[in-house]
């Protein structure tokens, strides 16, 4: 059996991290494809470093641009390079536009997708990763979901309960496999009590109203926010000029993105999370830090369900009052939820190697009428 497995961005990176691990310890036969989304060292180079993933086999310089040019470049490349050799199935993770790319291109040459983190859904069809997750488990042959909630979003989509498999969360495996290795960053010298907050949603940073919103939520805090900020809201702060204002407020410390196990201290130490993203949100709950999102919905219902996470959106007050409400200490302890563990990688492979009668692309319709 051979398996193609794709990244392309940040977050896939920390998702793929133990698959390739266990696939070298099963003696499982693959390439690792990075398409090149993320490309400055700090979103990629350092993440393949430190988690000690093997380099890409194959490289495929897509970089970025609009979702059409950077997911129509990557499905081409992606075809030469699933026409070059024989694959029996591609891997794909979570919600970028290389995982929708790759699963399209692969599904159109008849070579079944496996998808990690299936069934996550914000019911927000304006977002581009919902586009992405929706899609991506339409066409998947093998969903592996990370929770009991994101089953039920497979099912009530028709999706066959024999292909669908609750595996757990295999961003979590990666957490826990290294929270003994986290890094105290710089930027925490001489800081007491904080709080953490990244950005990078285009709905957040493109808005210049909403980003002042957001970081002035977040400034009128008692305790300091320390904020690594992503290379797109870096440009966005910069074109809406906004760059003075934050300085004047000395309450948010701005850094440059940090490497993950960094970003992982820097989480794990911190009194409350400020976040648009999705990984955040799962990452604190795990770590047992509060968490905010600014946004309306999320896909990561179970956070919100064990009570680690509250939605706040991009309203200065609302923002400042739950701050207070955390730092107040007034939450209560949430246990982590079944099968977020260190064996994730385990179990998705094992299904795949058990279900290799699975590993088609049907010619009916996938989804059950
Ligand atoms: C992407 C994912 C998002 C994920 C995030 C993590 C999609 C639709 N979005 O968003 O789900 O949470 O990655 O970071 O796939 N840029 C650089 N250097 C890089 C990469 C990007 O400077 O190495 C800048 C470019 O100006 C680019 C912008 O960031 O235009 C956005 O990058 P892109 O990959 O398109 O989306 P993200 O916002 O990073």
């Amino acid at each position: 059996m051979k398996v193609l497995t794709v990244v392309g961005a940040r977050p896939n990176f920390v998702k793929v991290a133990p698959l390739v691990k266990q696939m070298e310890k099963m003696g499982i036969d693959f390439d690792l494809v990075h398409t090149g989304q993320h490309y400055d060292r700090e979103l990629s180079k350092d993440f393949f470093d430190q988690l000690e993933i093997p380099d890409p086999n194959i490289y495929l310089g897509v970089g970025s641009g609009t979702h059409g040019v950077q997911t129509g470049k990557t499905m081409m490349k992606m075809e030469e390079v699933l026409m070059a050799d024989s694959y029996d199935i591609v891997l794909v993770v979570g919600d970028v536009n290389s995982t929708l790319a790759a699963s399209i291109a692969a599904v159109k040459l008849q070579i079944p997708v496996g998808h990690i983190e299936a069934g996550y859904r914000s019911f927000d069809m304006q977002m581009p990763e919902e586009v992405n997750r929706v899609l991506v488990d339409r066409v998947s042959q093998l969903l592996f979901a990370p929770t009991e909630n994101s089953v039920l979003n497979l099912l009530n989509e028709g999706i066959d309960k024999e292909r669908t498999f609750l595996v757990g969360n295999i961003m979590v495996e990666t957490l826990l496999k290294n929270i003994h290795r986290m890094e105290r960053p710089e930027v925490l010298d001489d800081i007491g009590d904080y709080m953490v907050l990244t950005l990078h949603r285009a709905e957040n940073t493109d808005d210049r109203n909403r980003l002042l919103s957001i970081l002035k939520g977040a400034g009128n805090s008692d305790v300091p926010v320390i904020f690594p900020v992503h290379p797109r809201t870096k440009e966005k702060l910069r074109s809406h000029g906004i760059n003075g204002e934050l300085e004047k407020n000395k309450n948010i410390i701005y850094t440059k993105p940090l490497t993950y196990l960094e970003f992982q201290y820097l989480l794990a130490h911190s009194k409350c999370a400020l976040t648009d993203s999705g990984g955040v949100q799962e990452e604190a709950m795990v770590h047992k830090v509060p968490c905010l999102t600014l946004r309306k919905n999320t896909e990561r219902m179970i956070t919100m369900q064990y009570g680690a996470n509250k939605l706040v959106g991009t309203d200065t007050c609302l923002i400042s009052t739950e701050i207070g409400r955390i730092l107040r200490g007034e939450y209560k302890a949430w246990p982590i939820p079944p099968f977020w563990d260190k064996r994730v990688s385990k179990r998705i492979l094992s299904c795949i190697v058990d279900h290799q009668e699975l590993l088609f692309v049907p010619t009916s319709d996938l989804i059950t009428q």
